[in-house]
């Protein structure tokens, strides 16, 4: 099957016959291979990088640097989805040039796209980006690059003022060039009235199921990530409890000499053992 394009992923509207578009960040080789090998759209190298795998208690540490080391880990996959590199906090609010040169880090570690969040406020930036022939993904409702400025983690859009705005928003980044836009924590009804006004395929996470898309986080799909589950996170599996379980097993076999087994190790032949004075040894005999 062929590669996915920004153009294909452009026209993948529900509302025209199109099927919702399938989308799952990873961060690495393996998690690119898992997603490719499962048939996703679009791999999204997220910001959350800081949270889920790097420690962090939120994503405003990550830097272009960490985003490009994690980028080209998945992109060397040479993965069959569309690859959607994360623009970190504040590597496309300083100026216009740093914001594009900051695109441009993540195009040459291998994504085939950016992220950003942000609305109408971000258009020169996008159209900077687009300008320079990299297409740009945009995320609205919860951005959670502006946690302190939301006062935390809250659904977005509950106001008739506020779902509005986020209308609006919509509408500038898709004149701005956007490709598609992220709707994330904003209720199911405003994400609909958003999906309608766009032309652009809109992929949602905590938005209901009226978007043209949905995203989940790889560490929250599998189960990996267990201290907090979301409302919108649906769990396809507890890859944490199955790794918890499998290394104490593990250990258990280690510590009471049942791992590493006879056929688990190496053994010289007898020419080698008797070499090293082995007359008789295990390990000449059954080499
Ligand atoms: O960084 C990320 O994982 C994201 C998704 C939640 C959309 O931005």
């Amino acid at each position: 099957m062929s590669k996915v394009t920004v153009p294909a992923v452009r026209g993948r509207k529900v509302r025209t016959g199109s099927d919702p578009l399938v989308m799952v960040t990873a961060y690495d080789a393996p998690g690119a291979r898992m997603a490719d090998e499962a048939g996703v759209d679009l791999i999204l190298v997220g910001d959350s990088l800081a949270m889920v795998v790097l420690g962090y208690d939120d994503t405003l540490q990550v830097t272009v640097a960490d985003m490009a080391h994690h980028v080209g880990a998945v992109a060397r996959v040479r993965p069959r989805p569309l690859v959607v590199g994360d623009m970190p906090w504040l590597s496309y609010h300083v100026s216009t040039a740093d914001t594009v040169r900051n695109a441009a880090a993540l195009i040459q570690a291998g994504a085939q796209s950016v992220k950003l969040e942000g609305g109408a406020k971000r258009v020169p930036m996008i159209e900077a980006i687009v300008d320079a022939e990299i297409p740009v993904m945009g995320h609205l409702g919860l951005t959670p690059q502006s946690v302190n400025a939301m006062g935390g983690y809250k659904v977005q859009g509950r106001e008739r003022s506020a779902a509005m705005a986020l209308i609006d928003d919509a509408h500038a980044l898709e004149e701005a060039g956007c490709f598609s836009i992220v709707l994330e924590g904003v209720p199911d009804e405003v994400a609909r009235m958003v999906t309608d006004a766009v032309s652009v395929p809109t992929i949602g996470i905590g938005a209901g199921p009226h978007c043209d898309g949905q995203v989940l986080v790889f560490h929250d799909l599998l189960g990996i990530e267990d201290r907090i589950t979301p409302k919108f996170v649906r769990r396809y599996a507890s890859l944490k409890e199955q790794g918890v379980a499998a290394m104490a097993a593990y250990a258990d076999d280690v510590r009471t000499g049942r791992f590493p087994s006879h056929e688990e190790s190496y053994h010289l032949n007898g020419t080698q053992a008797e070499a090293l004075g082995l007359y008789g040894s295990d390990a000449s005999r059954t080499a």
